[in-house]
């Protein structure tokens, strides 16, 4: 999977909002899936139909928002620096008012953590951690203002999700606000399981609102692009969904009719 693709674009443009909405003195953030502070892209698999596609729809002037902000838009096919969601999320906090902040993240992954660790020796707010998301975030001292919870949902996606479940209903007795990220793929079996397995245990209704998707409507055959991609929003972050979405209606059709997605 290529960085700043659809899934991407989606999932840190949200996050972006959501933490500039919560935001405030000693905030204290966590990831329970880290990766690699940083990608290069290339326009290879699915890159060139993310963030690549929606600067061209823009004619590679895009509108000032939280995301654009922290990330250049690309304006060539050239390779681009793209940053992971926490660095994002280090830049937003920095550039804030804020005077005081905190970034746990964890890694499970030990050649990542080596790889990484250099690269922030000198980012004394973020505390990245070798070990297990799932449990990692359970163990902290400090209760979380925000969780992320960002999975592959790759290697055994029934499982993974199965924990997606049980630390979502961990955190909700806790009244600790969390984004989910996921995606839907075109294959009707990987979809059916994401829906089964994920979705339908966030009960999600008009009066009782989670969920915010956005999907790409181009029917693009490319097998690595995922066309719908959503973030699950806890109960306690839930109200913020109709402020995103109009926050980021540059994302939708109704905005650039060039664009071939739309928020759902
Ligand atoms: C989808 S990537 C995270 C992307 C990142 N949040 C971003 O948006 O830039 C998933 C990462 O989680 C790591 N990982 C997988 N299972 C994990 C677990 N149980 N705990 C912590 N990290 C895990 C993988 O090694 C991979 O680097």
């Amino acid at each position: 999977m290529s960085a700043a693709n659809f899934g991407d674009v989606w999932k840190h443009n949200v996050l972006l909002e959501v933490v500039n909405l919560i935001r405030k003195e000693n905030f204290n953030y966590v990831e329970t899936h880290g990766n690699y502070d940083n990608h290069t892209v290339t326009h290879n698999g699915s890159a060139p139909l993310g963030y690549y596609y929606l600067s061209k729809k823009y004619n590679y002037s895009l509108p000032s928002t939280l995301y654009t902000q922290i990330n250049n838009p690309p304006t060539s096919a050239a390779r681009y620096s793209y940053l992971s969601s926490w660095m994002q999320v280090y830049d937003l906090l920095k550039k804030s008012q804020i005077k005081s902040f905190k970034e746990t993240i964890f890694e499970i992954n030990q050649s990542v953590c080596t790889a990484v660790a250099p690269h922030i020796s000198n980012h004394t707010e973020i505390c990245y951690t070798h070990g297990n998301g799932f449990t990692g975030v359970l163990n902290l001292t400090n209760s979380p203002d925000l969780v992320f919870i960002d999975p592959f949902y790759t290697k055994a996606p029934v499982t993974e999700m199965k924990r997606v479940k049980e630390l979502a209903s961990k955190l909700d007795q806790k009244s600790v606000p969390y984004l989910i990220w996921y995606p839907i793929y075109r294959s009707q079996i990987r979809s059916k399981r994401i829906k089964t397995h994920l979705l339908d245990q966030f009960p999600h209704g008009a009066r009782r609102p989670h969920r915010l998707e956005l999907h790409d409507i181009s029917n693009n055959k490319n097998s690595s692009h995922i066309p719908i991609t959503g973030m699950i929003f806890s109960d306690t972050l839930s109200h913020y969904i109709q402020t995103v979405k109009t926050n980021l209606n540059y994302l939708d059709s109704s905005k650039n009719p060039c664009l071939n997605w739309s928020i759902v």
